[in-house]
């Protein structure tokens, strides 16, 4: 099929990025991005490219360049459908938070939604694209939806999972590893291909049947995460051995066959996908009974949780067993550097053992701001919206955050962090100044001479 429109469902951290490099690359098909959040559409749509509602670097000057031209932000979800010959659903795909499946099943309503929505005003032939990450065998869900009509319109669906990270989504994207494209049509694959092939090298465009393509994407979050757990591990035996977790990733990772990607030891990985895509893979394989192997993944997740409540825990002993009154300094707040995405970052479940312990938690991190950092807080529901903001202060300054504190604990790895003048953040802390460091980002001489009580991951 010849395509000219496309219309892409859900504005957020992967329809943005994606569909803003596609029309980049396409500029004879016309993208359009629509979202039920007008407000974020509203942000998508400011003029100031500096206020858009996701921050990626590069991702401001493609949308200047391509916004207006061929790539355009709207509420218009009905119009937009009807007119495009190919739809991406690249809505959320949340956890499920009630009934079956609670905490573990992904939470597909979002997704039956589009289905519906397509299937009630579409009257031309359609391709379907699976862009969100779903469970093996959701496109029969929506195949069944779309071919029950009751028209004439003929559905295709594919399933194109995203491999970009945020924080690197534009190159990512502009130079990803492989597309995948799972589906049973040809003709369906290759109208996608093509669009692809604008930039991405044929051989790297794989096609899989639908199944695979689904399942492949839970198997390489799956996979990532279980990297980062199995150094977490190995970094807690490092404590206990004077074995430097740094120094065994580096030895490990030179051997050909293991890398050095994904070795970092650290707070534990946050993010809104890789927890919840392995609870995913964990119901998946218990609801066919498969215990075994839902054990294996379910420990990926286990020893996550561990690590971010280490952290606290040794934080707190290290503070003289309590940290009741004592101002801790966070510097970070996103799941990783070059984000403002925040979702399940480390970083909150931290303040919230720490605020247990009622402990004074200050915060700076350079792209998330006062609102984000509350609203975190609020919706774990430990504690009211007044206790939060009477407990949790945050600052715009990275000096102002530390003065008079008791511990910084770095949470992020924000290269700034690097550069700032430690001799001056020292002075004006309270004595002894600890330094917790959940990203051995900062040199432990360094700090150690200046007159830190450093101590970090695995060291
Ligand atoms: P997001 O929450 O940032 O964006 C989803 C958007 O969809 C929201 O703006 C929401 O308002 C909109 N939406 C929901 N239902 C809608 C409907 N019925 N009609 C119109 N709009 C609707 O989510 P995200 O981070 O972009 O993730 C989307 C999917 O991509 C998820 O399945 C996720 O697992 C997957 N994924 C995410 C990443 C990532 O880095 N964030 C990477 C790869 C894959
Ligand atoms: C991850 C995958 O890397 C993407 O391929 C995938 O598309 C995406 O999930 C998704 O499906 O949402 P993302 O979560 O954006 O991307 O970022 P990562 O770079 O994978 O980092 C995830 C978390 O792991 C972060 O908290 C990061 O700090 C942590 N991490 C990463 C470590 O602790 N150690 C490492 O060595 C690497």
């Amino acid at each position: 099929m010849k395509i000219t429109n496309i219309c892409c469902i859900g504005a957020g951290y992967v329809g943005g990025p994606t569909m803003a490099v596609i029309a980049k690359k396409n500029p004879h098909i016309k993208v359009t991005i629509v979202d039920i959040n007008a407000e974020r559409i509203a942000a998508w749509n400011n003029k100031d490219v500096s206020k858009l509602p996701i921050y990626e670097p590069g991702l401001a000057e493609i949308v200047e360049e391509t916004r207006g031209k061929n790539l355009f932000f709207s509420t218009e979800i009905d119009k937009t459908i009807a007119a495009s010959e190919m739809i991406f659903i690249s809505v959320n795909t949340p956890t499920k938070t009630y009934g079956k499946g609670k905490g573990m099943a992904a939470d597909l309503k979002y997704v039956e939604l589009c289905a519906r929505n397509i299937a009630e005003v579409a009257t031309t032939d359609k391709i379907v694209v699976e862009k969100s990450t779903l469970p093996v065998r959701t496109a029969q869900a929506i195949k069944s939806i779309l071919h029950n009509t009751g028209s004439n319109v003929k559905f295709d669906i594919l399933s194109n999972p995203e491999f970009l990270a945020e924080g690197t989504a534009v190159q990512d994207l502009l130079s990803p590893d492989r597309v995948l494209i799972g589906g049973e049509s040809e003709d369906a694959i290759e109208s996608l291909a093509a669009i692809y092939g604008s930039w991405v090298p044929q051989d790297r465009i794989l096609r899989t049947n639908v199944w695979s393509s689904e399942l492949s994407k839970l198997t390489a979050n799956a996979f990532l995460a279980q990297r980062i757990s199995s150094i977490n591990a190995i970094s807690e035996l490092c404590e206990h051995t004077e074995a430097n977790v740094n120094e065994v990733a580096k030895a490990i990772g030179m051997d050909s066959r293991i890398g050095p990607k994904f070795l970092n030891a650290s707070i534990g990985f946050g993010g809104s996908c890789f927890q919840k895509d392995i609870l995913n893979l964990v119901y998946i394989a218990r609801s066919y009974n498969l215990n075994a192997v839902a054990d294996y993944w379910e420990q990926v997740i286990i020893l996550n949780d561990h690590q971010k409540r280490r952290f606290s825990d040794n934080l707190i002993s290290t503070l003289y067993n309590t940290v009741s009154g004592k101002k801790i300094a966070m510097l970070g707040w996103a799941f990783k550097k070059d984000t403002n995405d925040t979702r399940e970052s480390a970083a909150i479940y931290v303040a919230d053992h720490l605020l247990n312990e009622q402990a004074n938690i200050a915060v700076y991190d350079p792209k998330v701001n006062s609102e984000k950092v509350q609203a975190d807080l609020n919706y774990l529901n430990t504690r009211s919206d007044e206790e939060n903001k009477d407990l949790v202060k945050y600052y715009d300054d990275p000096y102002e955050v530390s003065k008079d504190a008791h511990a910084i604990a770095i949470m992020t790895e924000w290269d700034e962090f690097k550069t700032y003048d430690w001799q001056r953040i020292y002075e004006q802390m309270k004595k002894p100044a600890f330094i917790f460091d959940g990203r051995n980002i900062l040199n432990k001489k360094e700090m150690t001479k200046i007159g830190f009580e450093y101590s970090s991951i695995g060291q």
